[in-house]
């Protein structure tokens, strides 16, 4: 079976009723002919039949067994973060997301789990900073913004031998182009505020694991926690998964032509995308990933904030704003936005400059989107 036939045909039609659109179950609780005897539903933290719809469909096409649907990406981490416990050391890849960062630093360490951050592009990195202590092994690839790409199978080998759970940020390669699960990780989690919903329409997290006995850790914390997804938020991740596989495609190209031009520009320094065969890690790209994606990081060869705020606010397809994996493009200066809470000096050494500059290609046409940024790269750097 094609993917995207895969995808559709893994939403279940609404067993009660036919419904083609998995029904929105809008309720709290659900009423028991005695106590205990109930049709599988007793409340809806516990459990939801449109969060089960999702939670099923997100399982199938990560190929897993069990997935779970949270708020949003960082409960969805937290919820990982949370099989561990006091004294226990994560190793975490260097230009981590920054609410992640935030979340370790700020909340974990006081709760006495360590994170040591390395440059998993070489696994021996990872390999190298293990120790009996290390219960964790956590990667993004591409990462966020600088979309370094990390061996996922040579990483998974490390942690099978040495028996450490091992977790990817599979956010923006998505299930449409990269299966971590299949490559030997353990857990993957998603915020699916970005491909997944694939509209810029709501915040969403997924934890996905093929381990019974991790599904079950899961899913006690997450409701024991209670960051719940809602049934309308699961609704509209399920709607936004029937077209993934499209949307990634269609950005992934409009990215790499954006690309291309992008390094045609004599005042840029660097152009990051995985697609670009001068990309250091395009060879690992290719063999894991079917699709480069739809995220490009650039910075400036003279390093100006200012120059780079010019460019930012000069598009006019390219909206200002977080986040990104929606229909439309967004642009976003990672030091005074998403990766605002990383030290300027810890962001330098992962490659997060002063000027470098994110954008998000959507799926407008790809020639409009070019003379967008032709435009405002022109009226900020020539004057
Ligand atoms: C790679 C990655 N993981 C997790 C998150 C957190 O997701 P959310 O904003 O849905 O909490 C983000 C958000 O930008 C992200 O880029």
């Amino acid at each position: 079976m094609e993917n995207q036939t895969f995808i559709l045909h893994s939403i279940a039609v609404d067993p009660l009723t036919g419904s083609i659109s998995t029904p929105i179950y809008q309720t709290s609780t659900f009423v028991q002919e005695a106590p205990g005897v109930h049709k599988g539903y007793d409340y809806a933290r516990s459990n939801n039949p449109t969060r089960a719809t999702l939670e099923n469909l997100i399982a199938k096409i990560e190929n897993g067994s069990h997935g779970f649907a949270f708020g949003s990406g960082l409960a969805a981490i937290d919820a990982v973060i949370k099989l561990l416990k006091y004294g226990d050391e994560i190793i975490a890849v260097e230009d981590i997301y920054g609410g992640a960062y935030r979340l370790l630093t700020h909340i974990y360490e006081k709760f006495g789990i360590t994170v040591q951050y390395v440059d998993s592009t070489d696994a021996t990195n990872i390999e190298n900073a293990i120790s009996s202590k290390t219960k964790l092994i956590w990667i993004e690839t591409p990462t966020n913004p600088t979309l370094k790409i990390t061996d996922i199978e040579a990483v998974a080998k490390i942690a099978k031998n040495k028996q450490i759970l091992f977790c990817v940020d599979n956010t923006f390669a998505s299930p449409a182009s990269q299966l971590p699960l299949e490559l030997g990780a353990d857990l993957v989690v998603h915020s699916a505020t970005k491909y997944l919903g694939g509209h810029s329409d709501l915040i969403a997290g997924l934890v996905i694991t093929k381990i019974p006995e991790l599904a079950e850790k899961i899913k006690f914390i997450q409701n024991a926690s209670g960051a719940i997804l809602s049934p309308f938020d699961s609704w509209l991740v399920i709607r936004g998964i029937e077209t993934l596989t499209l949307r990634v495609k269609q950005h992934s190209e409009n990215a790499q032509k954006i690309a291309e031009f992008l390094t045609q520009c004599p005042q840029i320094k660097n152009v990051y995308y995985p697609g670009l065969p001068s990309h250091p890690n395009h060879a690992i790209a290719s063999a894991q990933q079917k699709y480069p994606g739809g995220i490009i990081s650039f910075d400036l060869i003279n390093d100006s904030k200012e120059t780079a705020t010019e460019i930012v606010t000069k598009t006019h397809y390219f909206k200002l704003a977080e986040s990104l994996g929606g229909v439309k493009s967004l642009i976003c200066l990672p030091c005074e936005m998403t990766h605002k809470s990383i030290p300027r000096e810890k962001r330098y050494q992962s490659g997060v400059s002063d000027s470098l500059i994110r954008i998000s290609v959507g799926l407008e046409d790809v020639e409009d989107l070019i003379t967008d940024l032709k435009h405002a790269l022109e009226t900020a750097l020539n004057h």
